[in-house]
């Protein structure tokens, strides 16, 4: 069964560093599961847990939250706005069952396709290990 489990991923990537890293790996023809949903966000500090919590009550299995790597944040600190609020959702998703490790943070600059690929590659592989969220699913 968990063979064929195919985990959903929802991707907020911002739109400075992650989503043009993500836009590169398209444009350079890097492969990568088809099972992320990425969201552009201006900055990675604008998902706060209540975002990501409502993913999860809509059935995806794993959230990824990818910013500009520190320092480099275009709204100066938003990133480290970003590691703050990601914690947070870790330690209740940890409290509620859910895993922290549902939830990932990574930072990926704009000249990073690659590294974007393999960041979703090897979070889908870990969440498919993990297999299925048990909230949601309620479409
Ligand atoms: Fe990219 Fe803030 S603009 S993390």
């Amino acid at each position: 069964m968990k063979a064929s489990f195919e985990p959903k991923i929802l991707a907020f990537c911002c739109n400075w560093c992650a989503y043009t890293g993500a836009d590169l790996a398209g444009t350079s023809r890097l492969q990568y599961p088809p099972n992320v949903k990425i969201v552009r966000v201006m900055c990675s500090s604008r998902v706060d847990p209540g975002h990501i919590f409502r993913a999860f009550e809509k059935g995806v299995d794993g959230i990824l939250v990818a910013g500009c790597h520190p320092g480099e944040c275009h709204y100066i600190s938003g990133n480290e706005k970003a590691e703050e609020r990601v914690e947070t959702a870790k330690k209740a998703a940890e409290l509620i069952g859910l895993g922290e490790d549902r939830i990932r943070l990574e930072w990926i600059s704009a000249s990073e396709g690659a590294r974007f690929a393999e960041v979703i590659k090897d979070f889908i592989e870990e969440i498919k290990v993990k297999g299925p969220s048990p909230v949601g699913g309620d479409g």
